[in-house]
């Protein structure tokens, strides 16, 4: 009879022991999934995302073709100037698609100040304004002459 208990205590000790074990070997099994899933978290991957392609991030500001690729805006001096402080509110579509001479330009401004909550440019105004001229001044064609010694003919149906 005592040996049985004994044997009893045993055996549970044992399945506790088990239990133990496998449990243990799950907890770290997920770990590691995890682990491989995640690799900012361990050292090995740290280093790999260290070590990233600067070719493969993309660059916010690139200019391709003297096109600032994000907004459209030509490349060329105040580019930036006119990329952080006219792109917030509305696209810089809006911008490309005006032509006007300094003085347009200056009220097209002073308008957004006073009605649209456009903030004080400061220096930059000055540096906004010559960008603008240089880059985006009135259109100099014109629409087209009309046509001359055309010689129309009668359609027949
Ligand atoms: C605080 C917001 C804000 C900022 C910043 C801003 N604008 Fe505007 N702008 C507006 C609003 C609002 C309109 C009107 C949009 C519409 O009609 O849909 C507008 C319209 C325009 C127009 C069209 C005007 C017209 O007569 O149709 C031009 C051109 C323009 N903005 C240029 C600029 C330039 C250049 C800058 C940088 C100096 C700038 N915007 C910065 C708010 C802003």
């Amino acid at each position: 009879m005592i040996r049985e208990e004994w044997l009893n205590r045993l055996f549970k000790r044992l399945t506790h022991l088990i239990i133990g074990a496998i449990s243990l070997s799950v907890v770290s099994g997920l770990l590691m999934i995890y682990l491989i899933l995640n690799p900012s978290l361990s050292l090995v991957g740290s280093n790999l995302q260290k070590g990233k392609d600067p070719k493969t991030t993309i660059d916010p500001d690139r200019i391709e073709n003297g096109i600032h690729v994000r907004t459209g805006l030509v490349e060329g001096k105040g580019l930036m100037a006119v990329v952080n402080n006219c792109t917030n509110c509305h696209s810089a579509k809006l911008v490309i698609q005006n032509r006007m001479n300094r003085e347009k330009w200056n009220s097209t401004i002073q308008w957004m100040q006073e009605t649209q909550n456009l903030w004080d440019l400061g220096k930059n105004h000055e540096v906004i304004v010559n960008y603008l001229v240089t880059y985006y001044p009135p259109q100099s064609k014109k629409r087209r002459e009309g046509l001359k010694e055309i010689e129309w003919y009668v359609l027949e149906d």
